[in-house]
């Protein structure tokens, strides 16, 4: 399976459109194995691409963590099937807020996997380069948490 996040999609909001960006974390019921994950992506990219939704999902050894941004219409209603997921729990919602502007906006939902071994094709410092001075705190501090640990 292709782990590199994948550009599928070029999102162009109008400058003054409102957008909703939000982070959070959740366990899976039970480790998920490549075809799974798979699924979970086809799915996100189908319907995230035809909302006009973007974001970066991260798993690792049983963890999710997943960035959502788009119309807080579109957010809402993937983040409400998003929820009911009987896939994973435990959901915390690390941060939900307005924003002008997309930090992936050419990815329907890039996707990154750890090997377990506690390695990413990408590392932080490269997804910084791409994300870079509006980047939100928090958001920064959780990825980056979660990049390094098991490192
Ligand atoms: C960790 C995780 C992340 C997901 N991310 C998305 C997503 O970004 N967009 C999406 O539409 N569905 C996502 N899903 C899948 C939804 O929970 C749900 O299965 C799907 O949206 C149903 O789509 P359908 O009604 O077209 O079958 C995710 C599921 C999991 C477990």
């Amino acid at each position: 399976m292709n782990n590199s996040p994948t550009a599928t999609t070029n999102l162009k909001d109008a400058a003054q459109s409102e957008l909703r960006q939000m982070l959070y974390l959740s366990a899976a019921v039970r480790l998920m194995d490549d075809a799974e994950l798979a699924e979970i992506l086809a799915v996100s990219r189908r319907n995230n691409t035809r909302d006009g939704v973007s974001g970066m999902l991260l798993y690792d050894a049983g963890n999710f963590v997943q960035f959502l941004e788009g119309p807080p219409d579109a957010v809402e209603a993937a983040w409400r099937r998003i929820q009911r997921d009987q896939r994973h729990k435990g959901v915390i919602v690390a941060s939900d807020k307005p924003a002008k502007t997309r930090l992936f906006p050419d990815w329907s939902m890039g996707f990154e996997a750890g090997g377990g071994d506690g390695g990413f094709h990408l590392d932080w410092e490269a997804l910084q380069t791409r994300t870079p001075d509006d980047f939100p705190k928090v958001v920064q501090t959780i990825m980056r948490a979660f990049y390094t640990a098991g490192r």
